[in-house]
């Protein structure tokens, strides 16, 4: 596979072939980010999970590995699961001179997974004996261990419906005895959470815990080794779209949070789903309270073949500064000054056609103030976006990363598509800047 058949992402990660959904165990360990996933090797629809496996040097160029964890040679069910790298050697599971990695997987209790040669190969610890077990009739899965400095222990997530939809929260301090730390009971939460701390507007000191859900959910709350308390009530929504069962990295060289997710309805001929661009996770003060910010992570940037820049332009109906350009995969950031708009809306044709059609149309209503049909106020008189624009991806972001989107749009790639249509209907709006990048194909 060349990774050129129509709708392949050329900066989102696919499998090779097959069918994906999670990520799962996101860590980067000895020198290289690894991405595992749910994999059904044998077709194009759910099936027999296995853990397949790609690495990356900088989370946008991924290479795909043999698969790392297959059902009947590793026992129990291989479901979705975090992992960490035990530097410390605090499991003593290390033989060799790599840093081991240890997954967490399996349905209705806990087993233990874990690699001395940097992911190509697994182990079930005893013989994939359920380190952590729940009553029975209850239902449980998706594990995800972080670790918690300020206690020097590992702390555990999973799933489960004991009560009621909810977390179970347990600690270790070395990755294979666990203790019991408390419930956390939310009808919200149900499959794939993630706890994990940000630092609030970038201070350390000030550290906020976050836990999320595949639906990607999430409340910000205090951590004290045993609880978690949400700060406010209902959860808030991280991403709108066709994004679900997000993981966060664990060891990250640079302290960053970097999350993926699966994008459900990408497929092609020979592979189904793939992972959502990876992010930096931020918090921040707003009057509600701490959100989620999500941002590109800035190696995409190596991508860039060739950009363009505009700046204080007026946008009237017709006038389309992007009518130069044909692309296929991009990357457009854009201001606009909506303070004395005329417009009623304004925004981009993607994969636009010279008779007007287009595959994908990104619309700011100025007077119902959304974006894409969602709610974005502008910020002192100004709305900024950002969209990544793949053969089978579109991303959307927005409001300093508050805003983001995801969707799975087939766009076709052939020359006469590659329109893109900035916008204005009804009147016109000042256009601040916009930036263009064209992006070469990730795949080696
Ligand atoms: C979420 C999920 C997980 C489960 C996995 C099985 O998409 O249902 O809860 O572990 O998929 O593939």
């Amino acid at each position: 596979t060349t990774y050129s058949e129509p709708y392949r992402g050329q900066f989102h990660f696919s499998s090779q072939s097959g069918w994906m959904n999670d990520p799962n165990g996101l860590v980067y360990a000895n020198g290289e980010y690894h991405f595992f996933y749910q994999h059904n090797p044998h077709g194009l629809a759910w099936d027999t999970m296995h853990w397949g496996h790609a690495t990356s040097p900088d989370l946008v160029h991924w290479t795909q590995k043999p698969i790392a964890m297959e059902p009947g040679v590793q026992p129990g069910t291989l479901f979705s699961g975090g992992g960490v790298v035990d530097t410390a050697n605090s499991s003593g599971l290390k033989t060799g001179s790599l840093d081991p990695i240890v997954v967490y997987s399996n349905t209705d209790g806990v087993s233990v997974y874990y690699s001395n040669d940097n992911g190509r190969t697994f182990q079930a610890y005893d013989k994939g004996r359920k380190v952590v077990t729940v009553p029975s009739g209850v239902s449980s899965r998706d594990p995800k261990v972080t670790w918690d400095a300020a206690r020097h222990r590992w702390v555990m997530v999973f799933w489960s419906d004991e009560g009621g939809n909810g977390v179970s929260i347990y600690t270790s301090t070395n990755l294979l005895d666990w203790t019991f730390a408390s419930r956390y009971r939310a009808d919200w939460l149900f499959e794939c959470p993630d706890l994990f701390p940000l630092p609030l507007d970038g201070h350390t000191n000030q550290q906020r815990w976050v836990l999320t859900s595949a639906s990607s959910q999430y409340v910000v709350g205090g951590f004290d080794g045993t609880t978690f308390t949400a700060d406010g009530t209902g959860p808030q929504k991280m991403v709108n779209g066709d994004f679900y069962a997000a993981e966060t990295f664990t060891n990250t060289p640079d302290g960053k949070t970097v999350q993926m997710g699966w994008q459900n309805g990408n497929q092609g001929s020979t592979w189904t789903g793939d992972a959502s661009f990876p992010v930096d996770l931020g918090l921040v003060s707003t009057p509600d309270g701490p959100r989620i910010t999500r941002t590109p992570v800035a190696g995409l940037s190596s991508l860039a073949s060739q950009t363009q820049h505009w700046a204080g332009r007026t946008l009237t109906p017709n006038s389309n500064p992007f009518s130069g350009i044909k692309a296929d995969i991009y990357d457009i950031t854009a201001q606009f000054d909506v303070s004395h708009a005329t417009a009623g809306s304004f925004g981009f044709d993607l994969h636009a056609r010279s008779d007007g059609s287009a595959d994908r149309t990104v619309v700011y209503d100025t007077a119902k103030q959304t974006l894409d049909g969602i709610p974005l106020k502008p910020r002192g008189g100004k709305v900024t976006m950002r969209l990544l624009v793949d053969r089978g991806q579109l991303e959307i972001y927005a409001d300093g990363g508050l805003f983001s989107v995801a969707d799975n749009v087939n766009f076709d790639s052939a020359a006469d598509s590659q329109g893109i249509r900035l916008f204005s209907n009804g009147g016109n709006v000042k256009l601040d800047s916009a930036d263009f990048t064209r992006l070469n194909t990730s795949w080696g």
